[in-house]
């Protein structure tokens, strides 16, 4: 199975791990395939993620989108990180082996299961779409029961 350097750096150097203990957006999901855990913490001010941290039980790959997530929605606004789809992580990643993408998945799923604990707590209203799966065939966010 081959990484890319992009995937070996990341995996071996992540970037953003850890705790906000302040957050204001909390998400925890779970990856029904394999067991996998994948904790994001969102600050948002003026509807712009200014930091972003993250805790992964998981295997390389997933640490390593989330790490890269982390780097792609820092300084994004909620809506622009709304967007990040699973496969915008792989892309910027120099691409997944077919079999690790499903550990992608767990990032997008994160960012916005996150997103969704952000509105809760603030009392916006949200479609319960937002916490759909965008990758075919995926079970998803086993963690947070919302399926
Ligand atoms: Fe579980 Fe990668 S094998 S997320």
């Amino acid at each position: 199975m081959d990484y890319s350097e992009k995937v070996l750096d990341h995996f071996t150097n992540p970037r953003n791990v850890g705790e906000i203990p302040d957050a204001d957006g909390v998400g925890t999901v779970g990856n029904p395939k394999c067991g996998d855990i994948m904790k994001m913490f969102l600050k948002i001010e003026d509807g712009v993620i200014v930091d972003c941290k993250f805790k992964t039980f998981g295997c390389g790959a997933a640490i390593a989108t989330s790490s890269m997530a982390t780097e792609l929605i820092k300084g994004k606004t909620i809506e622009e990180a709304l967007q990040l789809t699973n496969k915008a992580v792989v892309e910027a990643l120099d691409g997944l082996p077919a079999v690790k993408i499903h550990c992608s998945v767990l990032a997008e799923e994160a960012v916005k299961s996150a997103v969704a604990d952000y509105y809760k707590r603030n009392n916006i209203p949200f479609d319960a779409k937002l916490l759909e799966c965008t990758e075919e065939g995926c079970c998803h966010l086993a963690a947070h029961g919302e399926h």
